[in-house]
């Protein structure tokens, strides 16, 4: 096989410096091999299939692919928040909350008190949505005096204080405390889900599909208000996403997933010079630029596969346009290939020829060999 032909060999590399190849840092969370089926009477879906994925303090990374890739799954898998028919086969989740000087706890043994000042003292969720999930009779300050009360004991002094301070950093004016939900607007009641998942100063963020309601030019104004709260703040933040330009503005490392799997993760700006999967460049191709029209998955044709079927080999064969025979026996291990950056790794092990200028759209190219 003939060497990756890489580009922007001079580009800088890491998106906020932090590396995780500093063999002093150690993942604030750490999701190993996680493996999740929904069962019913037509059968078992396998909607996450050996996943792993390392969370670093103060990192944004994003977990990026398709509807139906198993991003959600994966994320409420990894914090115990899955109710049947979905069924945990394998896997762990390790929190370290960054005290390094002792073990990290697995989530999964954790008690149900343990869970509960786990939540929202230390990881919160924002969940799909779930700015439709404010109660339309309440105003929206009471509704974070709720949650400040329900996670924190503070006078009701402090408690008011807490209240202006979340609204002061999600940018909301402190008079709008008195608003109901529905004198808000979208962008107001997002706002309003984030500052509420911010009261308790969490270590860690998950934010699901957090403003796919909005228009993109909003979208882009929260997450990157949340990115500047973070550096403030020193949150780590887990972007899911379906849509790929905003995340390539915005994180610091991807995790792609496809069919349950993650196939590629690595540093933004790695991913994007150099994408490594070919279901990774498809998606980049068919999200050119957050400035530029957006074409839906124009570059990868085809639909993912059922999660009822067993598949051998890498599930994005069929659709693949280097596939080949061998992709059957493929293992689907997250292997490093990329000879600049040694933490980008992906789960197809060819060696697919490079396509200079993702931007310019992704297409031709081959496999080398
Ligand atoms: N409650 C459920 N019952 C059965 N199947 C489900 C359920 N929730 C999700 N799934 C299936 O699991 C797979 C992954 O779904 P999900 O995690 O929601 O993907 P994503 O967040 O990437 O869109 C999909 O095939 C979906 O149909
Ligand atoms: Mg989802």
């Amino acid at each position: 096989m003939s060497q990756v032909k890489v580009d922007h060999l001079d580009e800088k590399l890491g998106g906020s410096g932090l590396s995780p190849l500093d063999a002093s840092r150690q993942p604030l969370l750490s999701i190993k091999d996680m493996t999740v089926e929904y069962r019913g009477r037509s059968g078992s879906a396998k909607a996450v299939d050996r996943a792993s994925l390392d969370i670093y303090p103060q990192e944004v990374v994003g977990l990026a692919g398709e509807s139906g890739s198993g991003k959600s799954t994966l994320a409420y898998a990894a914090c115990r928040l899955l109710r049947p028919p979905a069924v945990i086969t394998g896997g762990s989740t390790l929190y370290s909350g960054g005290d390094f000087s002792r073990s990290p706890r697995d989530i999964f043994k954790m008690s149900d008190d343990e869970l509960t000042s786990l939540r929202w003292k230390e990881i919160s969720i924002v969940f799909q949505s779930a700015m439709n999930s404010l109660n339309p009779v309440m105003k929206i300050g009471v509704q974070l005096r709720d949650a400040i009360d329900v996670h924190l004991s503070l006078s009701k002094s402090e408690a008011d204080a807490k209240v202006e301070e979340v609204l002061d950093m999600v940018g909301i004016p402190r008079d709008r405390a008195r608003s109901y939900p529905h004198q808000l607007s979208g962008g107001m009641r997002q706002r309003v889900i984030i500052a509420m998942a911010l009261v308790a100063n969490p270590k860690l963020i998950i934010m699901d599909e957090p403003t796919t309601a909005l228009d993109v030019v909003l979208q882009r104004e929260i997450l990157s208000q949340i990115v500047e709260l973070k550096q403030r703040l020193g949150f780590a933040v887990l972007f899911i996403t379906h849509d790929l330009s905003l995340m390539m503005e915005l994180t610091d490392r991807l995790a792609i997933m496809y069919a349950g799997r993650i196939v590629e993760i690595g540093d933004t700006k790695a991913l994007r010079s150099r994408p490594l999967h070919p279901y990774t460049r498809g998606l980049l191709a068919s999200f050119p630029s957050i400035r530029g029209a957006r074409r839906e998955l124009s570059g990868i044709k085809g639909a993912p596969p059922s999660p009822l079927e067993t598949i051998d080999g890498c599930p994005f064969a069929p659709r693949c346009q280097f596939a080949r025979e061998s992709c059957g026996q493929v293992s689907m291990q997250l292997e490093s290939l990329d000879r600049i950056d040694l933490d980008h790794l992906s789960a197809c092990p060819f060696e697919v020829g490079q396509v200079a200028g993702i931007d310019q759209g992704v297409g031709g190219g081959g496999i080398d060999e």
